[in-house]
């Protein structure tokens, strides 16, 4: 994430979090002569560079700060924000589902204020490519603010652009994987399935089971398979190895996900004639599975 030359010690060029007493953190990019100004004091930069990740430094008013270098988490949670961002519990579950990895190209859209964008840009590696649209140029400007301090913005190209028109990689079909986090993505189905290579993987995230339904119509319509509606839960236990419990307050609810994958016209068709068969199957056996086809499924495992 960011170029350090040493792995213990906090070296010019590394994004660094300053932690105070009272959890107040800080993101900087150490770099020679600047300095962190914080309600705690002055931290120059040149007193925090050299010192071991993990230490605890001191502001000019000799309050303590912990330096320690900031995950992926840490930076999309503290960066700043305009929008509604995503959160690291579903961003997490999304780049395993989506299969989004190193070399890929990505698109997205919105950018808002960048935190999926980064995110997105850290997977894909050096070697890959994240294409971010936004209507929205202030948003754009603050999505390449965000994904400049995680040291990342050489892997991703900004266009300014209503998606309505479609995404510039179209007709390519060159797109590993896209993600829609717009206020309607179901009027953008056609346009994800154009710049999607075949078997490219779409997802997206909804508010609210109104908004899904209509999204799903728009999916199978637009000739997306394998579609998966979900949504993730995290909840924090309070670290107190005596009283061990959940937290007061979690949240309960960011989004509805929906996955699907992109297929060409004759695999749509089977998929469907594959799912009418297996319903009807289903509904004749009284959704009981025959015995016979369940030693079977057992021998084919061993
Ligand atoms: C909720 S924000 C995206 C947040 C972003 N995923 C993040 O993690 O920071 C939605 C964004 O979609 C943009 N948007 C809405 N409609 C659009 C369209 N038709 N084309 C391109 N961008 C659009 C908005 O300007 C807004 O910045």
């Amino acid at each position: 994430m960011s170029p350090t030359t040493s792995r213990t010690h906090a070296q010019a060029g590394d994004i660094a979090m300053l932690v105070s007493a009272q959890n107040k953190r800080f993101l900087v990019r150490l770099t020679p002569d600047h300095k962190l100004e914080t309600h705690r004091g002055i931290l120059p930069h040149n007193d925090l560079i050299g010192q071991s990740w993990g230490s605890r430094v001191r502001s000019h008013l000799d309050s303590p700060f912990v330096l320690i270098q900031p995950t992926l988490a840490d930076l999309l949670m503290e960066t700043r924000r305009n929008t509604q961002i995503m959160y690291p519990k579903d961003i997490g579950f999304i780049l395993v589902t989506m299969g989004i990895g190193p070399g890929q190209l990505v698109i997205e859209a919105g950018s808002g204020s960048g935190s999926f964008t980064t995110a997105l840009a850290h997977a894909v590696g050096p070697q890959g490519r994240v294409v971010s649209y936004d209507i929205r140029p202030e948003m754009q400007r603050l999505a390449l603010k965000n994904v400049s301090l995680a040291g990342l913005a050489e892997r991703v190209t900004f266009k300014e652009k209503d998606i309505l028109a479609g995404f510039d990689e179209a007709g390519e079909g060159a797109a590993d994987a896209l993600f829609l986090d717009v206020p309607f993505p179901h009027e953008y189905a056609a346009q994800a399935h154009a710049a999607l290579k075949p078997g490219g993987s779409f997802g997206s995230i909804l508010p609210t089971t109104n908004q899904v339904s209509t999204l799903l119509v728009a999916l199978k319509r637009a000739g997306f398979a394998f579609i998966d509606v979900c949504e993730t839960m995290l909840r924090y236990y309070k670290t107190v190895p005596e009283r061990l419990r959940p937290t007061d307050r979690m949240v309960a609810h960011t989004g509805y996900l929906i996955f699907a994958r992109s297929v060409l016209p004759e695999a749509g068709e089977l998929l469907n004639q594959e799912t009418s068969r297996r319903r009807g199957k289903a509904m004749q056996s009284e959704d009981i599975e025959p015995a016979e086809d369940i030693e079977q499924d057992e021998d084919e495992r061993a």
